[in-house]
């Protein structure tokens, strides 16, 4: 297969060319390249559209749609007619869509459509994240995902999927198609840097003692609030942890299974990383509601594993 070195590509090789050579089947590329066409529309909505000034409202008079809304209702209609999508869970919707129109789809997808919406009035970076199965069940365990992928729109708007053969990074070009950049990311240990979610007040001793270590052993600070450029960073960097920990106040942190977790979980396990809740793999929980939180330990092998230790020793005493 053709390969492009981050900055040095040998030859160009796009988003959909790449899945061709790689073997994935026809509608499994019908909906990453439906997820690459409707970011167009959403990085063109984040960058144009209504920063939150009382009253104003589209072309057409409307009232302007908050932009993690809109960014649903375009992922969702162009999946809604793809003939390939059997059922739908979104981070904005409270119950899954049962796809109604064309209803043959052999795939199921959940997805974040604006994580980190409110970073986008300070102007800071934003994603997509989406998981997809084989099937119509969506609570089964990450395990089961065929493959994963987010959308970050930072200075550039960059993919970063696997359907389970490494993971890969695409990066949009003047015409807004996705050119490769980088082939099989890998996090090769140790930590360089470390993003920490949550108020380090409410952390328990566990968690506490596994970041002073990391800040003992030289471990940078890298957490912007978002967390499609927060993994992003520590996968293109080639190694670090993120941790949006259970705190003292909320067992089950803050980040949801289905939507931000298990497909972070998916990208990050195929490049040689991992993800815990502090006790068990993410990617065997088994979900019990479309809106179940964990606690999150994600990065770099070693780092994961440590962490889980300092969380043992912490339940011991
Ligand atoms: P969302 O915008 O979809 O509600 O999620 C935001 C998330 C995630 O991007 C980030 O990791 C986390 O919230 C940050 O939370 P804190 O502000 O509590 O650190
Ligand atoms: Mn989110
Ligand atoms: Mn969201």
């Amino acid at each position: 297969m053709a390969s492009a070195e981050r900055g040095q590509t040998k030859y160009q090789i796009n988003l959909r060319r790449y899945l061709r050579e790689s073997g994935v089947d026809r509608d499994l590329t019908r909906i990453i390249c439906e997820i690459a066409n409707a970011s167009k529309y959403i990085i063109n909505a984040i960058r144009t559209g209504d920063l939150g000034v009382a009253g104003t409202s589209n072309l057409y008079g409307e009232q302007q749609l908050e932009l993690d809304v809109l960014s649903d209702r375009i992922i969702q209609k162009r999946l809604m007619y793809s003939g390939v999508i059997a059922k739908m869970a979104s981070e904005e919707v409270d119950e899954v869509v049962e796809v109604t129109v064309r209803n043959n789809g052999r795939y199921s997808i959940a997805f974040d459509p604006l994580d980190g919406s409110s970073l986008v009035d300070v102007n800071l970076a934003v994603g997509t994240i989406v998981s997809i199965y084989e099937g119509d069940n969506l609570l089964r365990p990450g395990r089961n995902q065929v493959a994963a992928l987010y959308v970050l729109y930072g200075p550039r708007t960059t993919m970063v999927v696997s359907t389970g053969k490494g993971v890969h990074e695409f990066a949009m070009n003047q015409l807004m198609e996705f050119d490769m950049v980088q082939e099989n990311i890998q996090l090769e240990g140790p930590a360089k840097i470390y993003a920490p979610g949550g108020l380090r007040s409410k952390y328990t001793p566990g968690t506490l003692k596994f970041v002073r270590s990391l800040e003992a052993n030289g471990t940078k600070l890298r957490y912007s609030g978002g967390f499609v450029p927060d993994i992003n960073q520590v996968l293109i960097k080639g190694g670090g942890i993120f941790m949006y920990p259970h705190l003292t106040d909320n067992p089950h942190g803050k980040l949801r299974l289905l939507y931000e977790l298990n497909p972070m979980a998916f990208l990050v396990e195929q490049a040689g990383g991992t993800a815990s809740n502090g006790k068990q793999r993410i990617l065997d929980m088994t979900p019990e509601s479309l809106d179940q939180c964990a606690p999150v330990f994600i990065g770099t092998k070693e780092s994961v594993a440590f962490a889980e230790r300092c969380l043992l020793e912490e339940e011991g005493t």
